[in-house]
């Protein structure tokens, strides 16, 4: 059985104004009027074969990603609480033991809460061919061809093909976040994905890899999962063993180390929606290449995305903008230089 794990952390620092730590981007309607949360746990309802989500978040955000569910009419599996962020290695440890204790043979598909995939029939598909290398033991990603020498993704070079497989790969090399000119030189070979951040693997052969490369995590999440105790609806890891637990992203921690890795090449029209001009890439344009919502006058603009939370936003004369209006903080950027945005987050705490 295949339960979904979904990853509902992160603070989407590259959103601001509009993802806050108290609200952040998978919590919010920012490409359809359901939240990233909702359509990720949506996307993966009524498959055949599929169980109900698991559901990862921090502690601070129970009540709404539970309300959140609720109104998509999604009953979770279980929503398990961590005390403290210590990234996604051992979140997914903690998933990994939940599932496992449950049914020794879970297999568990994790889904970042904040991915956009348009395709959800590919999407369906690339899940099936891995559900059948991950029973033979291996550990699968799925592998994104590359647009462009983006430095804030995962790279994958795939080797042979996989044993009995037609189009999925062993990974020769898991490369997380190269930079700019490894990254080119990876987009120019073409033998290189990108590594989408879901994952595909069984419980218990994440939880046997990650021991073996990162005892001290896996240890750790094994504690706080061991003295963690339910809550209602929820299942909190217990806060001193989880806080003493190392914090590692599972690419670093596991998928760049481990042998049984293999990439499923996926068409799925993914996007992980890390920036504004990612959201307005995903977001469907009006004839002047303008993605607009709330309160919005625009007269002469194209290529840009104008957002009003609270107030009229007027945009006259412009192109390749992005403008986000919320009650406390406004945004004005250059289109092509909205990565610099999670800076003024650094800005501001640093001022706290
Ligand atoms: N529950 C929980 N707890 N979720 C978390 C935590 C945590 O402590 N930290 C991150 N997440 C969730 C985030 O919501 C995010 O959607 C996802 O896990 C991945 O974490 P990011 O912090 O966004 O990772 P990244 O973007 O730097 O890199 C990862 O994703 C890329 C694709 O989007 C890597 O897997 C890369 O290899 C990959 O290319
Ligand atoms: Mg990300």
């Amino acid at each position: 059985k295949i339960y979904p794990v979904i990853l509902s952390g992160g603070a989407g620092t590259r959103l601001w104004p509009l993802s806050r730590a108290v609200m952040p981007k998978q919590l919010l309607p920012l490409v359809s009027d359901k939240t990233m949360l909702q359509e990720t746990a949506l996307r993966v309802s009524g498959w055949p074969g599929l169980m109900a989500p698991l559901v990862v978040c921090g502690n601070e955000h129970r009540f709404l990603v539970a309300e959140q569910l609720r109104e998509a009419g999604v009953t979770p599996l279980g929503i398990l609480l961590e005390p403290v962020g210590r990234n996604t290695a051992p979140a997914v440890a903690a998933a990994a033991h939940y599932l496992k204790a449950l049914d020794p043979e879970a297999v568990m598909l994790v889904l970042p809460a904040d991915h956009v995939i348009l395709d959800n029939e590919a999407f369906k598909a690339a899940v099936e061919r891995a559900a059948d290398l991950v029973s033979r033991g291996a550990l699968a990603t799925f592998g994104i061809v590359p647009q462009s020498p983006e430095t804030g993704y995962g790279y994958i070079r795939r080797g042979a093909l996989a044993d009995g497989a037609s189009d999925c790969y062993q990974v020769e090399r898991f490369v997380e976040k190269p930079d700019r000119s490894t990254a080119e030189a990876f987009v120019a070979d073409g033998g290189y994905y990108w590594n989408s951040g879901m994952f595909l693997f069984m419980a218990a052969g994440y939880l046997s890899e990650l021991a073996k490369f990162n005892p001290e995590i896996a240890s750790a999440a094994e504690a706080a999962m061991r003295t963690g105790y339910r809550d209602l609806d929820f299942c909190r890891l217990d806060e001193a063993a989880f806080a003493a637990c190392p914090s590692d992203s599972i690419d670093y921690a596991v998928m760049e180390r481990t042998r049984d890795a293999v990439v499923v090449p996926a068409d799925i029209g993914w996007s992980d929606v890390g920036s504004w001009s990612a959201l307005w890439e995903v977001q469907r344009r009006d004839e002047s290449g303008n993605t607009q919502r709330g309160d919005v006058y625009l007269d002469g603009v194209s290529n840009s995305l104008v957002r009003a939370e609270s107030r009229i936003v007027a945009v006259v004369g412009v192109e390749n903008l992005v403008v986000v209006e919320t009650p406390d903080a406004v945004l004005v950027a250059h289109k092509d230089q909205v990565q610099r945005v999670k800076h003024i987050v650094d800005h501001l705490k640093s001022k706290e």
